[in-house]
């Protein structure tokens, strides 16, 4: 990938390198445009992706370093995004405490026996944990090398509260309702479930800074299930810490919340640099409510099903919002979610072209 000439954008701004982009984008610095990247960039709707799964299983796949840096570098060379993200996924980290984690088709995953008591807690030991899942920052080590230094990389994991729904329910669900009853019938468990995921967490995120992520994101696929008070009470709290403990190594943070738009009074409390949106908060609602706050988001990942002029046109309106806070500040265009497995390349690249294209 080539350097750029420098240019200077309307504002002044000299152009910046995409991984400068990122950064200044999560330091409050000012920005030529904001940074492009987007949440599950690599995976099932890319050919070569398809390619590497009809050769090796998902795990396979996630316990290559090879085969990682092949699928995370796939949309960078074919789209040109600002920054790559680590290919991996949340259940690694139930993966390495034991349980069966498998993939079934179009079904989602599933636990082969979801986890249910306090004493299985005492199975799970740090350390050891961290070597089981040396093989992720391993995948970073590998990818920084192959991207070089001009572009950014995000390293990620799940957060507390959507990883303990994943173990508790055994299997993806709209409600994750014995989750949520479990966190009230044994509140004790739940607590003490996600604090120790949370210093897992800390190690495995660090780790994967130390190999090379500028950023790292939390996960919080399910945190929209929780009301603003069981959010304040369990998921909050181990967030905050893992947050603390990386903010001590001067390591950044973003977090994701899905259906979060009742939360981010209390996610403005979380300690993580970004908070990133999903596509139902209008950006600059979110903008006002977080103004402190680098905010991520928010296009609805389903209009790159649609046609290249529309996605066009609402990119252009994304834009727009982003530009009147205060040209881009702490702005990093992305999806409101992970991106759909029927999504048309055209369109990503209609999008992206857009994004390139503001000033
Ligand atoms: O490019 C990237 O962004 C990196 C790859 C990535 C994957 N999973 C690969 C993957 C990332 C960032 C994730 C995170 C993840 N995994 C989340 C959080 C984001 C979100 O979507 O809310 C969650 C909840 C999971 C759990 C998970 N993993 C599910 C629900 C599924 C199956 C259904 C689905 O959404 O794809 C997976 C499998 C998975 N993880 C695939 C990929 C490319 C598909 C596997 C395949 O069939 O090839």
């Amino acid at each position: 990938m080539t350097k750029r000439p420098g240019k200077l954008g309307t504002l002044g701004v000299m152009k910046l390198s995409p991984r400068l982009r990122l950064l200044h984008a999560l330091e409050g610095k000012p920005l030529d445009r904001p940074p492009l990247w987007l949440m599950r960039q690599a995976g099932r709707y890319l050919p070569g992706y398809q390619s590497i799964r009809a050769q090796h299983s998902f795990w396979e796949l996630c316990h290559s370093p090879q085969l990682c840096t092949q699928a995370a570098m796939e949309p960078m060379e074919r789209f040109g995004f600002d920054a790559a993200i680590v290919f991996s996924d949340i259940l690694v980290i139930p993966q390495a405490l034991g349980m069966q984690v498998h993939f079934d088709g179009h079904e989602g995953p599933k636990m082969a026996q979801p986890l249910r008591e306090a004493s299985q807690l005492q199975t799970w030991n740090a350390a050891k944990l961290l070597e089981a899942l040396s093989f992720v920052p391993e995948a970073v080590r590998h990818l920084r090398g192959a991207l070089g230094e001009e572009y950014g990389l995000l390293g990620f994991g799940g957060a507390p509260w959507t990883l303990l729904a994943y173990m508790l329910e055994g299997h993806a669900d709209k409600n994750f309702a014995v989750a949520r009853a479990m966190l009230h019938t044994q509140p004790e468990f739940a607590h003490r479930a996600m604090d120790m995921l949370a210093d897992i967490l800390i190690g495995y995120l660090e780790a994967q800074c130390a190999a090379g992520a500028d950023v790292v994101q939390l996960f919080d696929s399910w945190g929209g299930l929780l009301g603003a008070e069981d959010y304040a009470r369990f998921a909050l709290p181990p967030i905050q810490k893992i947050a603390k403990a990386l903010r001590a190594n001067n390591r950044r943070l973003l977090l994701f919340v899905r259906d979060g738009q009742h939360l981010l009074p209390l996610l403005a409390e979380c300690g993580c640099h970004g908070i990133s949106l999903d596509w139902r908060i209008p950006f600059h609602q979110a903008a006002t409510q977080l103004p402190q706050h680098c905010l991520q988001g928010n296009l609805d990942p389903a209009l790159l099903l649609s046609t290249p002029s529309v996605v066009r046109e609402e990119t252009r309106k994304l834009l727009a919002a982003m530009k009147a806070r205060n040209h881009y500040h702490r702005c990093i265009f992305n999806l409101g979610h992970g991106i759909f497995p029927q999504t048309k390349t055209e369109c990503v690249s209609a999008l992206c072209e857009e994004v390139a294209l503001a000033d």
